[in-house]
C-alpha cells in the first residue's frame, strides 16, 4: 500500500446525498498537492484507484503513513460527523500517544474559530478558507511538511509513524532478538478448543514426517516415554502416540491448569498423563523432576512440542532445560510456523497488512519462528538437525474445509487485539484496531470462499537428537 505525506480530511455528501462544499475544496487541495508532487489521500479519488472493499483499511493505511492530517470544516457538524471524527480523533490520539510525536493537524475552516472547534482540535493551527486561498493553505503545509521532512532526517524521534511501519522494519527487530517477550496468547480463548483440534488433524501429515524420520533413523525404542510439551487439550499427543505400541507413556504438560483439567477429563487412554507445569518458571527443574518421579519416569526417550516454542520468553533456555531430561540420543520434535511462509494469489494486499499489523499487537507470539528452529536447536545443544517442511494449500483441501485452514492461521489474531482493548476500552488506538482487526478479518475470509483464490502455508518440523 501507498505511503501519504498529507491526509484530506472532509465530509463527501450532505444527508440529502449531495456533494458538500467541503468536497469542493477537498478536490482543489488535492489537485494542488499533486501540482506540488506532495503525495496527499483524497479518498474520492484514492479509493476509486484502490476499490471500495479496501475502504477502510486504506483509510487506516492513509491514516498510519500521513503526517499532516488536513481537516475541512465549513459547518461543525460535519467535522463532527461519524466517520470525519474517527479520522481526526484517531490522528489526534496517535500524536498524544507518541505514535506520531511529529505529525500534525491543520483545520481549514469557515466561520469557524478555534475556541468553538471541538477541545481536541483547538491547539492546532487553524486556517480561515476566507483568508486564506487553496495555493496559500497548499504552501503552508508544505512547510509543514518540509519542517517534519527535515527534522526526521536529523534524527528521527523516538516513536514517530515512520517508525511504526509494520513491515520489514519490524520484522528485523523481531528477526535480531535473541530472545522474545512471552506472549498472551491463552489455549482457554473461547474459540480455542475448535481451532486446535481443527490444527491437529490439519498438521497429522506434517508429524508424519518427523515420525517418519526417527523410525527410519531407529529412534523408536520399545516402552519409550513422551514428552509433549505445551500439550493444551492434548488432541495432538493422543493422535500421533496414543496408538504406538512402542509407546508406553505419553507425558503432557501445559503451564494453563484448566486447560490440563479439562484435558484430564477428555482423555480416557491410560497412556496419557496430564500434569500442569510452567516450562519457563526459574524451579522448572525441580517440579518436572518431581512429575517424572511420581510418575515412575526416568529419562524421556522423545521430546515433542508443537507451536509452543514461540510463546515463550526465551525458547534456547527452555530447550536447553529438556534436553537435560532426554535419554541418551533421545529424540527432538518441534514444530513451528512463520509467518513469512504465507503467500495467497490475488490480491496478496489484505494478508500482507493483517500479517504485518499482527507483528504489532502487544504480547504477539513471535510469528516468525519457523526460521528459527534450527538455530534455537544448535544453540541449545542438539545435534543432527533436520528441518523439513509441509505446505498447506487451498488446493489440496476440500472447499468446505476452507473454513478450518482460515481458522487455523488468521481467525484467532484478533484474539490479541481484544485482549489489548479490554485492557482499556477507551483507548481509542486499541479500539481502531481491534475493529481494524476484526473488519480485515471478516474481509480475509471471504477472500478464502473465492474459488479462484489461492492460499499456502508451510508448517516447519525441526527433528535432532541429544
Ligand atoms: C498454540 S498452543 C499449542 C497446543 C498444542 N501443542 C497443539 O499443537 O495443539 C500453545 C500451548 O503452549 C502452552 N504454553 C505457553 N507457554 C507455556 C509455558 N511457559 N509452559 C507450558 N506451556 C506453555 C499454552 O498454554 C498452549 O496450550
Amino acid at each position: 500500500m501507498e505511503n501519504f505525506d498529507i491526509f484530506i480530511s472532509f465530509k463527501n455528501t450532505d444527508s440529502n446525498g449531495r456533494q458538500t462544499e467541503d468536497s469542493r475544496i477537498a478536490e482543489m487541495l488535492y489537485k494542488e498537492f499533486c501540482s506540488r508532487n506532495i503525495s496527499a489521500f483524497y479518498s474520492n479519488i484514492t479509493l476509486l484507484k484502490l476499490g471500495e472493499s479496501v475502504y477502510k483499511r486504506s483509510i487506516d493505511n492513509a491514516l498510519d503513513t500521513a503526517k499532516i492530517l488536513v481537516l475541512i470544516g465549513t459547518d461543525l457538524e460535519c467535522i463532527e460527523s461519524r466517520w470525519i471524527k474517527y479520522e481526526w480523533e484517531s490522528f489526534h490520539t496517535d500524536i498524544l500517544n507518541g505514535v506520531k510525536t511529529d505529525g500534525e493537524i491543520i483545520t481549514y475552516t469557515r466561520n469557524i474559530n478555534s475556541h468553538s472547534l471541538p477541545r481536541a482540535l483547538r491547539s492546532y493551527q487553524n486556517c480561515s478558507i476566507t483568508d486564506m486561498d487553496v495555493s496559500s493553505f497548499c504552501a503552508f503545509a508544505e512547510n509543514v511538511l518540509n519542517r517534519i521532512n527535515a527534522s526526521r532526517q536529523a534524527g528521527v524521534p523516538a516513536q514517530d509513524s515512520s517508525s511504526r511501519q509494520e513491515g520489514p522494519a519490524n520484522a528485523s527487530v523481531l528477526l535480531k532478538a535473541g530472545s522474545h517477550h512471552k506472549s498472551v496468547y491463552s489455549s482457554s480463548y473461547s474459540n480455542e478448543i475448535s481451532r486446535l483440534k481443527i490444527q491437529a488433524f490439519n498438521s497429522s501429515s506434517s508429524d508424519q514426517i518427523a515420525l517418519d524420520h526417527i523410525r527410519d533413523h531407529g529412534g523408536f525404542r520399545e516402552h519409550s516415554v513422551i514428552l509433549d510439551a505445551g500439550c493444551a487439550y492434548g488432541y495432538v499427543a493422543e493422535d500421533r502416540f496414543g496408538h504406538a505400541d512402542w509407546a508406553d507413556k505419553i507425558l503432557c504438560i501445559d503451564n494453563n491448569e484448566s486447560v490440563i483439567e479439562k484435558a484430564r477429563q477428555m482423555h480416557t487412554n491410560p497412556k496419557m498423563i496430564f500434569e500442569a507445569a510452567d516450562l519457563e518458571s526459574e524451579d522448572f527443574s525441580e517440579q518436572f523432576q518431581n512429575i517424572l518421579d511420581r510418575h515412575g519416569i526416568e529419562k524421556i526417550d522423545i521430546i515433542f512440542s508443537a507451536l509452543t516454542l514461540h510463546h515463550l520468553k526465551n525458547p534456547n533456555k527452555v530447550l536447553r532445560k529438556l534436553r537435560r531430561f532426554l535419554a541418551e540420543n533421545g529424540r527432538i520434535i518441534l514444530r513451528g510456523s512463520d509467518d513469512g511462509s504465507k503467500l495467497c494469489y490475488p490480491d496478496h494486499d489484505l494478508m500482507t497488512q493483517i500479517i504485518q499489523k499482527s507483528l504489532t499487537a502487544e504480547g504477539v507470539s513471535d510469528r516468525l519462528n519457523g526460521r528459527k528452529l534450527y538455530t534455537q536447536l544448535a544453540d541449545s545443544g542438539y545435534r543432527n538437525i533436520r528441518i523439513f517442511s509441509n505446505m498447506k494449500d487451498l488446493s489440496s483441501i476440500d472447499y468446505d474445509d476452507r473454513e478450518g485452514l482460515f481458522k487455523e492461521s488468521f481467525a484467532y489474531r484478533s484474539d490479541y487485539f481484544r485482549k489489548a482493548y479490554e485492557k482499556d476500552p477507551s483507548d481509542m488506538r486499541r479500539r481502531n484496531d481491534y475493529e481494524w482487526m476484526l473488519a480485515a478479518l471478516e474481509l480475509f475470509e471471504q477472500q478464502f470462499y473465492e474459488r479462484n483464490f489461492w492460499y499456502c502455508e508451510y508448517d516447519y518440523i525441526a527433528v535432532a537428537e541429544k
